[in-house]
């Protein structure tokens, strides 16, 4: 009979015992999901690093997420991702250059910029943003992180987001008078400087393609077709559906909402497919969890069972992620500033 990636998993695992831990985020497909010693959210995920005893961590999610373990790794452990060109597109958005470009350029209106950086973007930008004084924040702490910048200078740059950081805005209550939405072409050159100058929170243009597909509309459809039914969406998707939800909050809150919802609810869920699929089989028959509408992120998606069987029998070896000391440095400061703040 023919081993299947189930088995070879299975005896890799046995094999390596405590030396190994296998990380997943919520959005990873169920058969890679069963075999993961930790799920979490982002943050959850960044915070089981420290303090980890296992020699090997193969982390299944999109490449931003095994960079941040294996900044926050101690020397001697090793971080490896089952598929390398799992990228996160929002964290695409905010190349580098392009961003030392900008920063460059507002400095030169004499303000105190601090830059936060959603953790959905790359070691160089953390790094960056570290060295900036600045630091990260992830969907479940923007609100902490997004006050933590404003106290420590005249105004906040928050990359690469550009919906979660309205959101969070408004959750502050800062007003849209204090808001700029950043025009970052022709390398920072097309900047009103004028503009931002006047404003407390500057944000990156970027966002993520699978939420900013949930529009209020079908907020209203489900509605019209569930009545009393409860929406909950993540804080990725745009501010008008936002404000139209019952609740919105990082994947470890959409689970909690699920979970606290009385039985019998219909709950209307926007964000990546896979979690809304298996929230929908943990809660039922009591409780109906369905798409608001369904979209799949397509890196989270390239890591496959086969891979991660792949990955395990090439331990230490196949897909290693390692971060330059002089990037890992600033971008782990950036990093500790969070853990520290939003402990
Ligand atoms: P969380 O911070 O909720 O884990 O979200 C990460 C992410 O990539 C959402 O698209
Ligand atoms: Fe990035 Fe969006 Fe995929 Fe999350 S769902 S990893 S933000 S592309």
């Amino acid at each position: 009979m023919q081993t299947t990636s189930y088995d070879r998993i299975r005896q890799a695992k046995d094999r390596l015992g405590d030396s190994l831990a296998i990380f997943a985020h919520h959005y990873q497909a169920e058969n890679v999901v069963r075999h993961a010693d930790i799920v979490g959210d982002s943050l959850e995920l960044a915070r089981k690093v420290p303090g980890l005893c296992a020699e090997y961590i193969v982390f299944c999610g999109v490449y931003f997420m095994a960079e941040t373990a294996s900044i926050l790794a101690r020397p001697g452990q090793h971080v490896q991702i089952p598929e390398r060109d799992a990228r996160c597109i929002m964290a695409a958005m905010a190349p580098v250059d392009r961003l030392r470009a900008v920063m460059r350029r507002l400095d030169s209106m004499g303000r105190k910029v601090v830059p936060l950086t959603y953790v959905n973007s790359t070691a160089g930008v953390k790094a960056m943003v570290g060295e900036a004084g600045g630091t990260v924040c992830t969907s479940a702490n923007a609100r902490t992180m997004l006050q933590w910048a404003l106290d420590r200078g005249d105004s906040c740059l928050f990359i690469p987001d550009k919906n979660l950081a309205l959101n969070t805005a408004d959750q502050l209550g800062i007003p849209e008078a204090e808001r700029h939405i950043l025009d970052i072409r022709s390398e920072g050159e097309a900047l009103d400087l004028e503009a931002a100058a006047r404003a407390k929170l500057l944000i990156w243009p970027g966002c993520c393609a699978i939420h900013h597909r949930f529009k209020p509309s079908m907020i209203e459809a489900a509605r019209a077709e569930h009545p009393g039914c409860l929406v909950v969406v993540h804080p990725e998707c745009p501010p008008e559906t936002v404000a139209l939800a019952d609740e919105s909050g990082s994947t470890s809150t959409i689970i909690r909402y699920c979970e606290e919802a009385p039985e019998g609810a219909t709950i209307i869920v926007g964000t990546e497919i896979n979690l809304v699929e298996r929230l929908a089989r943990r809660h039922a028959p009591g409780k109906t969890v369905l798409p608001l509408s369904h979209s799949g992120c397509l890196n989270m998606g390239k890591v496959t069972e086969d891979k991660l069987a792949d990955t395990l029998e090439n331990i230490g070896y196949l897909n290693t992620v390692q971060v330059a000391d002089d990037v890992s440095e600033p971008a782990a400061l950036a990093l500790q500033r969070m853990l520290e703040a939003s402990a």
